[in-house]
């Protein structure tokens, strides 16, 4: 589909299937091919810890053991979980997370998972999501020896991030946050859950935005999904105007290089399918079996972490085709839209409910507005090529 962007100057033709910008009507007959590699894997997700420490008021996973039992992954679970791997003919996983509930709270099979699939499997990024506040020497050393990619979870200032998370744990996860810069370990980045409690105490997103800057680290901020009134972000966070300048800001902070900085998803997402001619033919391309696995606690295999537990579902191939919604089949920019399907099927999306009905969204006016922004900074080639080759720098999950 080709869809017209006019400026003072030209008019602008958008090719929605092959992401290029043309003045020329006639569509470019580049196509985008997606190769799959056999032998190689995306992403391994493992639940290695039902158990969690803390019990974060918003915590989707229900405090850590998706609606289950708490209890820590053993190893003839994981033996068996290697064994699968390497039956299936595995020779390279791209990214291995490490996840639960806390995954510290079961550091040694942490390492022990490393140790045995890396015998057989090319590991090529090892990654885990943490709330900090376990740092003892096992951590240290797994840190030192293998060099994760450790998203920490830090919800902003200590009245805001205790109020949610629990008293006195912001003043821990800070010192694991010390801990790692005293180490100038730079492969780490802070994730916050921003709620409506942070706009009740007066934290505006901009304000928690403000607060990594000042720390100088890499971060981002994710809206809370929850069914839970006291905890649903109110709107005027999300009005077209702050989207506008939050995409502003974002195209500015790439070509500036401050890779430290939170970019808006709409432009990387736009940006990733233009620069990276990545092509998302369902709302969530993460959801198969051919290139992502995750397993839950016991072993058991599902389409994505989300699903561990309780949360398994039967409608996941359903929500997960964009034809099935009138408005994404037609929609000019969905080869560009990611969505969580487990959000639309948990009823956290704004866009499609539970009972699969399309609401309303405002995604195709952003990625309008972007583009609009690329053709115009495209005219000073500097800045152009800057946004091309800084963006790179930029991508979170490559
Ligand atoms: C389930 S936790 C597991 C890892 C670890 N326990 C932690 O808190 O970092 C993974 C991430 O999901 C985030 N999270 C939990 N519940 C959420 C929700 N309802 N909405 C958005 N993010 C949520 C947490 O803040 C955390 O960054
Ligand atoms: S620390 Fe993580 S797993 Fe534990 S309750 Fe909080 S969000 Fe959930
Ligand atoms: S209508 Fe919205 S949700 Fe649907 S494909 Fe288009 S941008 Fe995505």
């Amino acid at each position: 589909m080709l869809k017209a962007f006019s400026t003072d100057e030209n008019i602008y033709y958008f090719n929605s299937e092959n992401f290029t910008l043309s003045t020329s009507e006639i569509a470019s007959e580049m196509d985008i091919v997606r190769e799959h590699d056999e032998g190689i894997l995306k992403k391994v997700v493992i639940n290695i810890s039902n158990n969690c420490n803390l019990s974060c008021v918003y915590c989707y996973a229900d405090g850590g053991n998706y609606g289950m039992t708490n209890q820590l992954m053993d190893v003839t679970t994981a033996n068996k979980i290697i064994e699968e791997l390497c039956n299936d003919g595995i020779q390279v996983i791209n990214r291995l997370i490490l996840f639960g509930g806390e995954p510290f709270l079961n550091i040694d099979l942490f390492v022990y998972i490393i140790k045995e699939l890396s015998k057989n499997i090319e590991i090529k990024k090892i990654e885990t999501v943490t709330n900090g506040t376990v740092l003892n020497q096992k951590v240290k050393s797994m840190i030192d020896c293998y060099h994760p990619f450790l998203t920490v979870s830090l919800d902003g200032p200590e009245l805001i991030h205790d109020k949610l998370r629990g008293k006195g744990s912001h003043r821990r996860t800070m010192k694991f946050i010390d801990y790692l810069k005293k180490i100038d370990y730079e492969n780490f980045e802070l994730a916050s859950t921003y709620t409506r409690m942070h706009q009740k105490l007066g934290f505006q997103k901009e304000d928690i935005y403000n607060y990594f800057i000042n720390m100088e680290v890499r971060f981002n901020i994710n809206h809370v999904f929850s069914k839970n009134k006291v905890l649903v972000v109110k709107e005027m966070e999300m009005t077209e105007e702050v989207q506008k300048t939050f995409i502003d800001q974002s195209l500015d902070d790439i070509i500036n290089n401050k890779v430290k900085n939170y970019i808006s998803p709409i432009v990387y997402d736009v940006l990733l399918s233009m620069i990276f001619k990545s092509k998302t033919k369902s709302f969530c391309d993460d959801i198969d079996p051919e290139t992502t696995v995750t397993f839950d606690v016991d072993g058991t295999r599902k389409s994505c972490f989300r699903f561990w537990g309780t949360h398994n579902s039967d409608k996941v191939a359903q929500f997960n085709n964009k034809d099935t919604f009138a408005q994404c089949k037609d929609c000019w920019c969905k080869d560009m839209c990611m969505e969580c399907v487990a959000n639309m099927i948990d009823g956290y999306s704004q866009i499609i409910s539970e009972e699969g009905k399309f609401l309303e969204c405002q995604k195709q006016d952003m990625m309008e507005y972007c583009i609009y922004k690329i053709i115009e900074l495209s005219k000073d080639k500097n800045r152009l090529s800057k946004l091309v080759n800084h963006f790179e720098r930029f991508l979170r999950y490559a």
